[in-house]
């Protein structure tokens, strides 16, 4: 079999066109856009860049976007003024503190002290707790942009035997939740999960989060299976940069039905589900 690649590109950006309507039928009836607040403490280069993009993003959308760059040297006090300052501007409707913060800084505590109505980027123990109780609330982008990409493939995935490899509060626990979700059985795996090739080999879904460069093989996994690859690693290989995911996708590719390719898979996802989320925060704020 050789698998269909699943064009994350193309799927986010059909996703784009529905959030900028929703943005436009907000703003005609609150009489103001949705808003997504974006906090960046210190300069790291890539941080800078995930900032920068997901409010050109918001923008092109129709969002209003509250960007606050802050010193690296910036006091848990400021930040912590900084959130309650957010969460009380009825403007903004989601915010986001991106991580990692500088070590000195307690990333708990910031992001305990967000509203969970402004949560998008579903972090906050309670959006965790909301999604394992199946209530309404917030869940964090990636395993949300996955999830669109296996329905979108696949329409239920109730039965289906589905393994996540990774289990990070930010994709691999609260994709499990949403796969057990949809009636899945679900395996989670990790670092210290024996015998992980038979596992993945059982798995008609697999979605791969380790954050280690083609980690899982081609021939572990099932004929037929639906494949989502969250990593991202940089590698170089004779003398040439390379982006790969956590699995071996030429290999994969041949057992695959489906397979999310790096870069141009679930990566374009996260940015829309983010404004996705804000969306969904402005209009349940409103209501
Ligand atoms: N840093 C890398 N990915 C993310 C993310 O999804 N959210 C936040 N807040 N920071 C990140």
């Amino acid at each position: 079999m050789t698998a269909h690649i699943i064009d994350g590109k193309a799927f986010a950006a059909g996703l784009g066109d529905r959030i900028a309507e929703g943005a436009a039928a907000f703003a005609d009836r609150t009489g103001r856009a949705p808003g997504l607040a974006v906090v960046l403490v210190g300069s790291d280069p890539a941080s800078e860049i995930y900032v920068r993009s997901k409010g050109l993003m918001a923008r092109k959308l129709g969002m209003e976007s509250f960007e606050h760059t802050l010193p690296a040297e910036t006091t848990q006090d400021t930040l912590m003024a900084l959130i309650a300052e957010l969460n009380a501007n009825e403007a903004v409707d989601g915010i986001l503190v991106q991580l990692p913060l500088p070590d000195h800084l307690d990333s708990l505590q910031v992001i305990e002290a967000i509203d969970p109505a402004k949560d998008v980027d579903g972090l906050h123990p309670l959006s965790a707790g909301y999604l394992a109780s199946g209530l309404p609330g917030l869940v964090s982008c990636t395993p949300l942009g996955c999830l669109m990409l296996l329905k979108d493939q696949l329409g239920s995935l109730s039965g289906l035997d589905a393994i996540v490899v990774g289990r990070s509060i930010l994709v691999g626990k609260p994709m499990a939740q949403l796969l057990l979700a949809e009636n899945c059985t679900v395996t989670m795996a990790h670092s210290r999960t024996a015998d992980l090739a038979e596992k993945v080999g059982k798995a008609d879904i697999v979605v791969a989060a380790v954050g280690r460069a083609e980690m899982i093989k081609g021939d572990w996994i099932k004929d037929g299976a639906t494949v989502i690859d969250v990593g991202t690693s940089r590698v170089i290989r004779d003398g040439q940069k390379y982006l790969v995911g956590d699995v071996d996708f030429a290999a994969a590719s041949e057992k695959a039905r489906a397979i999310t390719p790096v870069p141009g898979g679930v990566g374009p996802m996260t940015i829309m589900t983010l404004m996705h989320n804000t969306l969904i925060a402005a209009y349940r704020r409103k209501n």
